[in-house]
């Protein structure tokens, strides 16, 4: 069997578990419950940060962070901020003035299990909340690293990041963008938060430039490779497995309305071939969870 067509190895799906069961823990613990006569915003943000999700973007961070020898407990705060900032994104992107999705994670999505103005505060607070793990001392005492960290996720989320991508996401519906375009839109609305998870394993480790430009590549190829995957099953998939609306991409901006699905299917092949030999650099077994994450996310079903 081709690489690109193996089952995620049971290795991976044993380490990804576990990140899920872990991650669960260190959210829970960074999002309080209180009593106070704004809990409403508190509860609405555990719904949106705790109710499932795959935790691809923690994986990413634990596991580069294990490259370079750093402290599980420091990267999982990473991570938790990180995924904040996916919870924020996905809640915000459910919104009616955005795709207007009823579901997430196999359940309503929290402006319908809440109201709109909840769903748009709790997503403003999970997004600040992100940035105030990342500056608290106990993620890294030395303020350089943490600096970086903040630095490196608001470019990778702000104008020049997420926003601008899904700022793109939405002039695509009502324009017609050439590949190059698209590529660029999928690389900003998706590839840039992926990016920085790789790398932060690599900054709060303190590693050599060679080795985080490596996985930064790394995350370049499997990004756009993640985003296209989610294309096609917002084509192939089932809402039910997905746990989240499909089908409603095809007026969207996308590789797979563009070309196609046989030629974004080869392209997200040849990305995540690609994404796997920057890795070449790692010696002794050190990346191999990574490598195997890179053909999940080309076969994952959800
Ligand atoms: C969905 O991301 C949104 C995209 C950027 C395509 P995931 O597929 O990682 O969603 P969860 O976290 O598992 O719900
Ligand atoms: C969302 O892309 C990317 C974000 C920045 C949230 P999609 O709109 O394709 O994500 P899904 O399919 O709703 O999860
Ligand atoms: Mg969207
Ligand atoms: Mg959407
Ligand atoms: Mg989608």
């Amino acid at each position: 069997m081709a690489p690109s067509l193996r089952e995620a190895s049971p290795k991976l799906k044993d380490a990804m578990e576990d990140c899920r069961e872990k991650m669960q823990k260190t959210i829970s613990s960074l999002l309080p419950q209180t009593d106070l006569a704004e809990a409403p915003l508190f509860d609405a943000m555990r719904y949106a940060a705790l109710n499932g999700g795959k935790r691809l973007r923690p994986f990413m961070v634990l596991e580069g962070a294990r490259v370079f020898g750093v402290d599980q407990g420091r990267a999982r705060r990473v991570a938790a901020a990180a995924e904040f900032v996916h919870c924020y994104s996905l809640v915000h992107d459910d919104l009616p003035a955005m795709d207007n999705s009823d579901t997430r994670r196999g359940k309503a999505a929290l402006h319908k299990a809440f109201d709109e103005s909840t769903a748009i505060l709790a997503g403003d607070a999970l997004l600040t909340l992100a940035f105030e793990v990342l500056a608290d001392p106990e993620t890294h005492e030395d303020p350089r690293v943490r600096v970086e960290l903040i630095a490196l996720l608001a470019g990778a989320i702000g104008m020049h990041g997420m926003v601008g991508g899904q700022m793109l996401d939405l002039i695509g519906e009502k324009q017609e963008f050439d590949v190059g375009t698209i590529s660029r839109l999928q690389r900003l609305k998706t590839g840039k938060l992926i990016a920085f998870c790789c790398e932060a394993g690599a900054i709060l480790g303190k590693a050599n430039p060679a080795h985080r430009q490596s996985l930064r590549n790394y995350a370049h190829d499997l990004g756009l490779a993640f985003q296209v995957t989610d294309d096609l099953l917002d084509l192939e998939g089932k809402a039910e497995e997905m746990g989240k609306p499909v089908g409603q991409d095809a007026k969207k901006a996308t590789f797979v309305s563009t070309m196609g699905v046989e030629q974004a299917r080869a392209r997200a092949e040849m990305l995540v071939e690609q994404s796997v030999s920057h890795l070449r650099v790692f010696d002794g077994g050190r990346v191999d969870l990574l490598k195997d994450l890179a053909y999940y996310v080309l076969e994952r079903r959800v």
